[in-house]
């Protein structure tokens, strides 16, 4: 597709099944600080991670129609389980420069690794889906991939247990097998992981990496827009609004939570049908 120069301007789709995406625009705003994000976050039909593929596709085709009506120049799947689950087939919908965060986070964890024995913890639906392990074994095929789903971790997470015994517990009994097989890397896979990044690390050691695939899809994301031209050279004006939430239901909900981990304040989260798209 041909850009004009007026597309750079254009702001950035980033959509999760709710909040836990926010991890992922954090990332974009720290790294390309003079974009444009739409976020979609669909906090009525969370949790992703343990629908079926179907679903989430279902799911995340209605999303990228919604991102299209508000003009935007690229998408980030934030969410590991619509990456999983739909990337493959929303990209072939759109002709806007698209990117999950799970070949990102893949990547970055073969460049980490010593000993070949990298661990990836998500949903159900991630670690079924197979596709870190499929990504990683493309780059070195030689790579062990141990995957673990944490159910747990994402209503650990949302209810604000980031430093609490019980996520400790949690965090011994789900990585205990993992570090048993002697990891060097572990890949956080799912976009509320970063977010219990200290307790994870407590439990397995200083000895493991641990990738964030939030930020190194910040990072993919600016080399993707710089590719197409679609950088945007305009810095922000002062307190110029560049964000804008939406969500499928529990606006005011979503506004606290958001506010608990970007400093940027969300001033306004607007609920919209996403049945509709
Ligand atoms: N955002 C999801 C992910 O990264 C976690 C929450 C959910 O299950 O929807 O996989």
């Amino acid at each position: 597709m041909e850009h004009t120069i007026q597309d750079r301007y254009a702001p950035i789709g980033v959509f999760d099944s709710g909040v836990g995406g926010l991890t992922v625009a954090r990332e974009i705003m720290r790294q390309i600080p003079n974009e444009h994000i739409v976020y979609f976050g669909d906090t009525a039909r969370v949790p992703y991670g343990s629908k079926s593929k179907e679903t989430v596709t279902k799911y995340s085709e209605q999303i990228v129609r919604f991102l299209q009506t508000q003009h935007v120049k690229a998408i980030v799947v934030a969410c590991n389980t619509a990456s999983a689950c739909a990337l493959d087939t929303i990209e072939k919908d759109v002709d806007i420069p698209i990117i999950g965060v799970v070949k990102p986070g893949a990547k970055a964890a073969v460049s980490a690794t010593h000993n070949g024995k990298i661990g990836v913890i998500g949903t159900s639906a991630t670690i079924d889906s197979h596709i870190y392990s499929d990504y990683i074994k493309e780059l070195n095929s030689s790579a062990k991939v141990l995957g673990k789903a944490c159910p747990l971790f994402v209503p650990l997470v949302e209810e604000g247990l980031w430093e609490d015994p019980v996520t400790d517990e949690i965090a011994t009994r789900y990585l205990s097998e993992l570090i048993d097989v002697g990891i060097d890397t572990l890949i956080l896979g799912c976009t509320h992981y970063p977010l219990i990044r200290k307790a994870i690390a407590r439990i397995v050691g200083d000895g493991v990496a641990l990738v964030n695939p939030a930020y190194e899809t910040a990072l993919e994301l600016r080399e993707l827009l710089g590719e197409h031209n679609l950088l945007n050279d305009r810095k922000p004006e002062l307190g110029e609004n560049r964000y804008q939430f939406f969500v499928s239901d529990a606006a005011e909900k979503f506004k606290t939570f958001a506010n608990s981990i970007i400093k940027y304040g969300i001033l306004t989260a607007k609920t919209i049908q996403i049945e509709e798209y």
